[in-house]
């Protein structure tokens, strides 16, 4: 069981971008992921509800939701018949929120946009990450993504500048696309779109689902 969680604590990052495309391309790849989604907008969860039927499935849990019968950390158990936990977080999450949602992260995203604000964010998320969750700067686990980017422009050049100055990979670039807003409405990933019309976005998604299996991998040979 792998559990992956994206974060990041400035509003519309690409987290739920991010964590539903995630587990498409895992469903689509032949896995069987479940989504957690701990933001009371429960974006994540209003996707599977759009996803049809015939699709690969994914299993749904809604952390947000005070659970009245069952313990949390019966609520929060990853399900036996997964292989991959995607969980997805709310903006501006306070340390607790940051600790009962990286417990037991095997991989955790931060999607990064290019601006001058969202790279300020990401600076505070970053050392707030470090702080609370006690994992270095060079952890395999975590890793970062450029979302909504424009190729050739000057703020995409400082964001690289600013993911060179740290020692956390860049994991994936997801390029500034209405595929992804479409997909969000049909409860597919861009892994699930036809070839044709998810040519530029593939290589993309191919980078994120490597980075989790090698880290799986390790983990496993860690493990043993
Ligand atoms: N690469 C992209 N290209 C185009 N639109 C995108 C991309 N990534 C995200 N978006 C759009 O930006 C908006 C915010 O994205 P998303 O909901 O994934 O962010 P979020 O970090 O989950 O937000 P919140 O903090 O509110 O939960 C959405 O409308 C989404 O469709
Ligand atoms: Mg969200």
């Amino acid at each position: 069981m792998h559990r992956i969680v994206v974060l990041n604590s400035k509003g519309g990052s690409g987290k739920t971008t991010v964590a539903t495309n995630m587990a498409a391309a895992l469903a689509s790849a032949g896995h069987s992921p479940a989504l957690m989604d701990f933001d009371p907008q429960g974006s994540s969860m209003r996707w599977l509800e759009r996803r049809e039927l015939s699709r690969r499935p994914i299993r749904g849990i809604a952390a947000y939701e005070v659970s009245g019968g069952v313990t949390r950390a019966y609520q929060l158990r990853s399900p036996q018949d997964c292989d991959y936990v995607v969980i997805d977080t709310p903006a501006a999450l306070d340390r607790t929120g940051l600790v009962e949602a990286t417990r037991g992260a095997d991989s955790i995203l931060i999607p990064v946009m290019p601006s001058a604000i969202d790279i300020h964010a990401a600076v505070k998320c970053i050392s707030d990450l470090l702080l609370v969750s006690k994992l270095r700067h060079a952890d395999r686990r975590v890793g970062i993504i450029a979302n909504r980017v424009k190729s050739n422009t000057v703020v995409y050049q400082s964001l690289l500048k600013f993911i060179n100055s740290l020692d956390i990979p860049l994991v994936a670039t997801l390029r500034d696309t209405q595929n992804y807003t479409s997909c969000f409405d049909r409860g597919i990933g861009v892994a699930e779109m036809p070839k044709w019309q998810a040519r530029k976005d593939e290589e993309s998604v191919r980078s994120l689902v490597n980075w989790i299996r090698r880290n799986n991998q390790l983990e496993s040979l860690c493990a043993s």
